[in-house]
């Protein structure tokens, strides 16, 4: 058995087996030099992301949310939020009185492959006569030029809808609304999840400066002192901001190469949208499990997995994220029965030894992820220099993988001595943390800000 926060290690009884594995798969394993070098890089990354003039493009976005603030316990009405861009589609009505939920109702939608509106249609009845402000989650790298303009720069994850790159998904939505009578919707904030999230975590948890997601696609923003922000410089009279980084992007530019490893390239050249998100494609949710078969997949061919054959390995999409998750749960437990049926079903011929492997696999993939997520959040605990600071976090993988959570809890410990903080699941924060800047942006235009 192992802890959640041990090295992964193989334990087989055939030495010269065992080493041939630990020798292919040791550039899954970051060294020391390697990790340091990826807090420099991110940390230089930013840099230019917020610089007016880089030297050369950043492959952060570092992107303007036009949230200067969060609650202030003042908000009081009704509010909605739509929330795309993850693996459900979510529709929420909330009412809130001095800043509080006192009223919460969340419908699930699954988005088959175009995007949906038709939930527009279920608030139909309720809203005859009633004008509604709806804060919408938009999980996608956009540029925002106010609180409700945000252009597309890109698809990721599972979505790729042709016409919407480029165009403003705020005026798309309202022209949708709009085209349904009895509608009295206004759509005026658009966000990304991870904004969403860090909105929801303050109100959890008024220490919280970082929001997280880890799910399908992962990514953070943070709250940045406008003085730091050199591009914004002399265009925003607030002392703070909230930053959508789009880390999902991170090494788009080639300058995360030196962790590259075949694997990410195989996973890479499968994905939808291929040689974009090299960060995301690391360990997000969407692809951990490619990942995993990709390296099992080399295993097979090296003779050091199954008797001989690659059976299903080859077949993207085989393996799922759910059995990498479920896998670590059972080697935490000392079961073994996901690793035998993913055996089973990729039509191998095995041997029991063979399930220590998966195992490893499973461990390695899965530390490497948290790992790299830590080191950002190391970095950027650092910078914001608070005295305790809670990060809001939330997405699939976060929930369902038995290790992230102690893992990064061990490791940004260690990467930010020193810097007090506390992981806190910001659940629904995506769509909740919608409707809560709805009602910020709400506050902001009475009190006539922009
Ligand atoms: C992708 C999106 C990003 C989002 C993340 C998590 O990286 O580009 O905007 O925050 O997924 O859903």
């Amino acid at each position: 058995l192992y802890k959640a926060t041990d090295l992964p290690h193989l334990t087989l009884t055939n030495t010269e087996k065992k080493q041939k594995i630990e020798a292919l798969l040791s550039p899954l394993i970051l060294t020391e030099a390697q990790q340091q070098q990826v807090r420099e890089v991110f940390l230089e990354e930013m840099r230019l992301g917020l610089a007016e003039n880089p030297e050369r493009p950043s492959s952060l976005l570092m992107e303007n949310t036009f949230i200067p603030q969060l609650l202030d316990g003042t908000e009081c009405g009704e509010y909605l939020a739509l929330d795309l861009g993850g693996t459900n589609f979510r529709v929420l009505y909330v009412v809130l009185k001095d800043g509080k939920f006192v009223e919460e109702n969340v419908d699930y939608f699954e988005v088959p492959r175009e995007l949906r509106l038709g939930p527009g249609e279920d608030l139909k009845g309720s809203s005859a006569g009633r004008n509604f402000k709806l804060g919408f989650t938009f999980s996608f790298p956009m540029t925002q030029k106010s609180l409700d303009v945000g252009i597309l720069v890109s698809w990721t994850k599972s979505f790729n809808c042709s016409g919407v790159v480029g165009q403003d998904a705020v005026s798309m939505l309202n022209k949708a609304i709009h085209k349904r009578d009895n509608l009295n919707i206004d759509v005026n904030a658009i966000l990304n999840d991870t904004t969403g999230t860090l909105v929801m975590g303050s109100y959890l948890d008024h220490r919280c400066a970082l929001g997280i997601i880890m799910g399908t696609g992962s990514n953070g923003a943070y709250i940045e002192k406008v003085e730091r922000i050199e591009k914004w410089l002399g265009k925003h009279p607030e002392k703070e901001m909230l930053v959508d980084i789009e880390w999902g992007a991170f090494g788009d530019n080639g300058v995360l190469d030196f962790i590259r490893t075949q694997w990410d390239n195989a996973v890479d050249e499968q994905s939808l949208l291929v040689h974009s998100y090299t960060f995301e494609k690391y360990y997000g949710g969407k692809y951990m499990g490619d990942l995993f078969r990709e390296v099992l997949l080399t295993l097979a061919k090296e003779g050091c997995l199954g008797k001989g054959g690659v059976g299903k390995l080859a077949t993207h999409g085989s393996i799922t994220t759910t059995t990498v998750s479920t896998i670590e749960k059972e080697s935490m437990e000392g079961e073994q029965a996901t690793a035998r049926k993913a055996l089973e079903e990729a039509e191998l011929e095995w041997e029991e030894e063979d399930l220590e492997v998966l195992k490893y696999v499973a461990g390695l993939v899965s530390y490497r992820g948290a790992l790299l997520v830590s080191l950002l959040v190391g970095v950027l605990l650092q910078r914001m220099e608070r005295p305790h600071c809670t990060v809001a976090i939330d997405g699939s993988l976060y929930r369902h993988h038995p290790r992230i959570r102690p893992l990064m809890e061990h490791l940004i410990a260690k990467f930010a001595p020193g810097h007090p903080f506390d992981l806190r699941q910001a659940h629904d924060g995506s769509g909740k943390g919608a409707a809560l800047v709805a009602a910020i942006a709400d506050r902001l235009h009475k009190n006539g800000a922009t």
